[in-house]
């Protein structure tokens, strides 16, 4: 059974990787903020007004129960997923967790280009966007590291890259 939960921060290419993984073992797909959107028929950004972060989170968790309980998937978690709750532990428990670990430049560059979407990042300029990545990627570090398997994808640059990326995960999985 393949179980493949992948983590990371905004912008580390976890939709991307993600999809192409999918395809490439011939399983579904799913993204966490996505389900969270089927089955509130709200955008992460609505919810996060609607309920503030707590609330975000709150309902976050109750939906990866949901989707890290099924079987022959592959599903990319929300940046913050993993450093709430027992959120972390719960994924090794269950599943093969990869951390796509980028520098904060590189994911700098990624975020300037999809603008929007993150409630999180949204009406920051280029200097608080740096400076928010430095200080909350060196705050999540501690739990994005207990994955039990980290690819780096700063190489990866334009995601031109995402053959390699699951290239080199299905080798560390052997899956
Ligand atoms: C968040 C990341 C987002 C989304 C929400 C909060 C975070 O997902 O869950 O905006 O706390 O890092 P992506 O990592 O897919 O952008």
């Amino acid at each position: 059974m393949i179980r493949i939960i992948l983590i990371g921060y905004m912008g580390a290419g976890k939709t991307t990787v993600g999809k192409a993984l999918a395809a490439a073992l011939g399983v579904p797909f799913y993204d966490l903020d996505w389900y969270i959107t089927m089955r509130y028929r709200k955008s992460v950004t609505e919810i996060f007004a609607e309920r503030g972060e707590e609330g975000f989170r709150d309902l976050e968790r109750r939906m990866l129960h949901e989707a890290a309980e099924f079987e022959n998937v592959v599903l990319s978690c929300g940046g913050g997923t993993p450093c709430f709750f027992d959120n972390m532990e719960y994924m090794n428990s269950l599943a093969d967790t990869i951390y796509l670990k980028a520098t904060p430049d590189v994911l700098a560059t990624h975020l300037k280009m999809g603008k929007g979407k993150r409630p999180l990042i949204e009406g920051k300029t280029p200097e608080e966007l740096e400076a928010y990545i430095q200080e909350s990627l060196q705050a999540r570090e501690p739990y994005y590291s207990q994955a039990k398997y980290t690819i780096d994808v700063s190489v990866l640059d334009t995601f031109t890259k995402i053959d390699e990326c699951v290239r080199i995960i299905r080798e560390m999985t052997h899956i």
